[in-house]
């Protein structure tokens, strides 16, 4: 018998057999993991029947074979909790280790899911997730990747759940900011996370009704800041409010210990003398229960990632175009990061309205 034949015979035996389905979350933790946990177990379980085990701590419980069997019962009641019932890890399993003794955690892995007999492994995280997945597909498991992220940078997708929870914290807080500002007559700084990208500062700063949005993307002038808070000062507008993304702190001189607000918020009263006050608003924009447009989404996702598995369609990420859920290869995804576009409508839109981005 031909190796092809074999290898055809082998994955027929496979699709008769219930499918067995491993789900990761890895990378920081954002509103929307259990949503989507739940969205791919329920729709494996109740729809096609498929048997789902649950991998602890990201990559981590691929490599020491932690894991438990998610029943239908342990998917109820957790579409509104926060955080992810496996847990999560920044393990990287193909970063070089130094002992070239060592089995690599990457063949671990596979091993692994091989003694799991897995058919295909669901990996839910960020942009380090999906170049690890990728890595994976290319070692031959069949990997589905669902997009999470408060920062929402992933590359091929309009969107990635958490970020909506993420906006409506980071603009609460800033609603809450405004009243203060005002009584006081000061300049209020508020930093938002975003890692390299400054969506949830621009997204937040215009909801929020910030006046100036300072992001990674955009190359600002300390200057253009100063004289722009001079002049809404001299124009009777008795405070204002600056939402800064944190990733602007490798474009800023400044040093590893202090935060981007504070710095810029020395750096504007020294140059205006106005009052300033900082907030690092930090992890609070990652917990807590996900919004309803997160849970929606991820949901979707979730669904969207049974249905590939069902169709046997592996080594894609599912991805929202236009509103509709889709999927795109992990191939083009990979290695790519989405960050704002100088041009991008929004930001000109901001701009017209007066916005500025210390340009
Ligand atoms: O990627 C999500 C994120 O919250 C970033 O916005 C932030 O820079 C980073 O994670 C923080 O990472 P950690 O959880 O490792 O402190």
């Amino acid at each position: 018998m031909s190796k092809k034949l074999e290898q055809i015979i082998q994955q027929m035996g496979k699709i008769k057999k219930k499918q067995r389905i491993g789900i990761l979350t890895a990378g920081g933790d954002c509103p929307g993991l259990n949503a989507a946990i739940r969205g791919i177990g329920k729709t494996a379980i109740i729809h096609y029947g498929m048997k789902v085990i649950g991998i602890s701590d990201g990559f981590s419980g691929m490599i020491n074979k932690e894991y438990r069997k998610l029943t239908e019962n342990d998917l109820s009641g957790i579409l509104t909790l926060g955080g992810t019932i496996l847990g999560t890890s920044r393990e990287k399993p193909f970063k070089k280790s130094k002992d070239k003794t060592e089995i690599s955690k990457a063949s671990l892995i596979s091993q692994h899911y091989e003694q799991m007999e897995l058919d295909c492994l669901v990996c839910i995280g960020g942009n380090g997730t999906l170049k690890t997945a990728y890595k994976l597909s290319q070692e031959g498991l069949n990997i589905i990747s669902i997009p999470k992220t408060i920062d929402n940078d992933v590359w091929g997708t309009d969107l990635s759940f958490g970020f909506d929870s993420a906006v409506n914290i980071a603009t609460d807080a800033i609603d809450r900011l405004h009243s203060t500002a005002n009584s006081h007559k000061r300049i209020m700084i508020i930093e938002v996370m975003g890692h390299n990208a400054g969506w949830i500062a621009l997204y937040s700063g215009i909801t929020g009704g910030g006046d100036v949005i300072l992001i990674p993307e955009i190359d600002f002038s300390e200057t253009k800041v100063a004289e722009y808070l001079l002049q809404r000062a001299s124009e009777n507008k008795p405070y204002s409010i600056v939402v800064v993304a944190e990733g602007i702190k490798a474009k800023m001189d400044i040093k590893q210990d202090v935060s981007a607000a504070q710095a810029l918020s020395r750096r504007i009263t020294e140059l205006t003398g106005l009052e300033t006050r900082e907030t690092v608003l930090g992890y609070i924009q990652r917990g807590g229960a996900p919004s309803p447009m997160d849970r929606m989404l991820a949901t979707r996702y979730g669904a969207a990632a049974a249905e590939l598995i069902a169709a046997r369609d592996f080594g894609k990420m599912v991805a929202l175009k236009n509103n509709d859920i889709t999927s795109v290869p992990l191939a083009d995804v990979a290695g790519k990061t989405k960050l704002v576009k100088k041009d991008d409508t929004i930001v000109i839109q901001a701009q017209k309205m007066g916005t500025s981005f210390g340009i």
